[in-house]
Parts: C-alpha cells; sequence; structure tokens
C-alpha cells in the first residue's frame, strides 16, 4: 500500500495496482459521532463543497497520519474493496510505504492504524527505497542510484545502493505546496480567492517548472473564483506563464535539496550518479519542464519513471512478491 497524502494505491502480488484512489475520507456527523461516509474519488469531489454535517477530509498530511479515525477508516475500506476474500484465516500481509525520516511516533500510527484496519502483519518500506525499486533502479547492487519522489505532501530525496538507503532527505513541499502557491498569487495578484481542488486543476491544465520552448507555452485558462473586494464569482484567464511565476519558490527548494544531497553524497556513489543520471518518480514528476530545471541546475541526465503514480506501490509490490530475496530492504520494526 502506498498511503501517499494525495493518493492511495494498492497492489496484490500476481495482479499488480488493484486501487487507486485519493486519499479522502468523508464523514458523517450524528448525534456528535463521526460515521464515515464516503471516500476516494467520491469523497475528494466533496472537498470544500460540504454541507455542515458532512466532513470531507485529507487524513494525510505530509506524508504522515494526521487524522487517525479518518485514515483508520479509510485504510479499513481500500483494504476490504481489493481484499474480498475475508475472514479471520485471510487477513493479508501488508507492506506500506513512510516517508524518510518519519518518526516513531508517526510509524506507530501506520502500524496501529493498518493493523487495526485488519492486516495479519505490517511491514514498512521508506518511501525512496519503494520508489526506486518501482522505477527498476537497481537498488540491490553496488552502484549508486538516485531518486526524486515528489508526491503531495513531500518530496524524498535519495541515493541508494546495496539494498540500503545511503542518505536521504525529505522535505515538506509537493504537489500541495505548488497549489497553495498557485492559490496564493491568484489571492494576491488577482484578489481572486480559489479553492484547493481548482489550484490543482489549474496547475495540471497549464501548470510548468519553466518555459518549455514549444506552441504549448502561452497555453491559458479561465479560473472562477469569488472576488476578494465585493465577494461576488468572478473569472479571470491565466496564462502559463504566470502559473511558472507563481510556482517557482516551491520548485526552488526542491531543486535546492537534490543539490543538497548530492553534495553530500559519498564520492564512490556520486560518481554512478553522474553516469547513470537522476530518477524522478510521484505525481509531480509529471509537471512538464521539471526534468529540465532539475537537469540545469545539476548538470546530470534526469530521467521520469514509467507511471511515476505507481512507482511506490509497485516498488512495495516487488518486495512482497520477493519476500524472501528482498526483505533486507525493509525497515526493522523498533
Ligand atoms: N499531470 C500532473 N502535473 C502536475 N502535477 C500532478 C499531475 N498529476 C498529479 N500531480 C500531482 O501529484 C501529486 C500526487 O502525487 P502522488 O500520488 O505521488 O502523491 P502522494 O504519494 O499521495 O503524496 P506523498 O508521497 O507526499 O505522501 C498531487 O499534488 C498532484 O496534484
Ligand atoms: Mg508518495
Amino acid at each position: 500500500m502506498d498511503l501517499g497524502t494525495a493518493n492511495t494505491l494498492m497492489y496484490m502480488p500476481g495482479k499488480g495496482v488493484v486501487s487507486k484512489e485519493p486519499s479522502v475520507i468523508a464523514m458523517l456527523i450524528q448525534h456528535g459521532t463521526m460515521i464515515p461516509y464516503a471516500f476516494g474519488r467520491e469523497a475528494k469531489m466533496m472537498l470544500g463543497k460540504t454541507p455542515a454535517d458532512i466532513k470531507a477530509i485529507r487524513p494525510l498530511k505530509d506524508g504522515v497520519i494526521a487524522d487517525f479515525r479518518g485514515a483508520e477508516e479509510m485504510i479499513k475500506y481500500f483494504i476490504r474493496s481489493v481484499h474480498k476474500k475475508r475472514s479471520f484465516f485471510t487477513r493479508p500481509v501488508v507492506i506500506v510505504c513512510v516517508p524518510y525520516g518519519a518518526t516513531a511516533v508517526e510509524k506507530r500510527a501506520i502500524y496501529d492504524a493498518v493493523e487495526s484496519a485488519g492486516a495479519k502483519a505490517v511491514y514498512l518500506i521508506e518511501e525512496p527505497m519503494a520508489a526506486a525499486l518501482g522505477a527498476d533502479l537497481p537498488v540491490t547492487d553496488a552502484t549508486g542510484s538516485m531518486v526524486v519522489d515528489i508526491g503531495g505532501g513531500t518530496t524524498e530525496v535519495g541515493v541508494l545502493s546495496l539494498g540500503g538507503v545511503v542518505i536521504a532527505k525529505s522535505i515538506r513541499v509537493g504537489g500541495d505546496a505548488i497549489d497553495e502557491s498557485i492559490a496564493s498569487h491568484i489571492r494576491k495578484y488577482h484578489n481572486l480567492l480559489i479553492g484547493e481542488s481548482t489550484a490543482e486543476r489549474i496547475k495540471r491544465k497549464i501548470g510548468a517548472a519553466c518555459i518549455l520552448d514549444n506552441d504549448d507555452d502561452d497555453i491559458s485558462m479561465t479560473v472562477k473564483g469569488r472576488d476578494l473586494i465585493n465577494g461576488i464569482p468572478k473569472e479571470i484567464l491565466l496564462t502559463r506563464k504566470k502559473i511558472i511565476g507563481s510556482i517557482l519558490e516551491p520548485i526552488n527548494q526542491i531543486i535546492a535539496s537534490v543539490k543538497v544531497l548530492l553534495e553530500s553524497t559519498p564520492p564512490e556513489l556520486a560518481s554512478d550518479i553522474v553516469e547513470r543520471g537522476i530518477m524522478l518518480t510521484g505525481g509531480g514528476a509529471l509537471l512538464p519542464g521539471l526534468e529540465k530545471v532539475i537537469g540545469e541546475a545539476t548538470g546530470l541526465p534526469v530521467f521520469t519513471a514509467e507511471e511515476p503514480l505507481e512507482c511506490v506501490v509497485k516498488g512495495a509490490g516487488r518486495v512482497l512478491e520477493n519476500f524472501g530475496s528482498l526483505k533486507h530492504v525493509l525497515l526493522h520494526r523498533d
């Protein structure tokens, strides 16, 4: 299971990716208690649109559990939706990813939530390791591989070799921070208030990390929101160039974290990375121009994995499928 800030994916050995849903749950508040009401895509459509008795929440923040009850109910629903033969004897073994550097308390919360959702055994894998495995990097070889996983909540940069994370860095900047930058730019320069879903739609439609030197560069879209001055709904036209300008800061933070990690990479591994390049994974890797800006800032070849949104879950799935030979890449439970 890739329990992500934005999306939760499930992989079953022999079947591949069996579920991909936004990490959102809607709860119905009745007589002071919360009852799970909708999950995934259905719940995501409710974000920012709910009446007083329904609460649509994203139970993960920055890659870790922020709302325990919400996370537990959501995980339970996702496991049940793919694990139909449920009985006491067929409870699943689950490998779940955690951000590199998650605290003991944050890891504990994930173990507890997944166990109480019905798992027989729970193992954790660090996200850079899972992402690299899922992107088919030779992580168990005696060679350095560098992966940059740009998710919704965090960006994880890791250098891997011989089945372990040699060094890694996780920053709490990812797709969500990019959406927030877009929203705050529009608020500041266009006096228009938009919600997080609208900001994300703008990013996916016309967002880019830099000017791309092709016809797409002056694409634009109309955006609707509420005028901050008179409170009335209005619409404005936004261009790709404006969006590029508005997200410079989070993009630069991502680039800076890649550079910091490169600077502290042991020389033998650094020379492998110079040769093999940097692999981008996670939904944020789909932002046009990101390969280019990271390549220019580091002087290294940069590639985007196939199906970047699925790398982490596929990596965790590979460990389940080859448990005997790969179990050493999992985290030790302490
Ligand atoms: N085409 C696209 N262009 C730009 N960003 C995109 C695109 N598609 C998805 N994203 C962004 O990717 C992010 C989600 O990626 P992903 O599913 O890898 O994150 P996650 O694993 O849930 O989060 P985390 O790893 O931080 O817990 C979201 O911020 C989403 O807006
Ligand atoms: Mg992720």
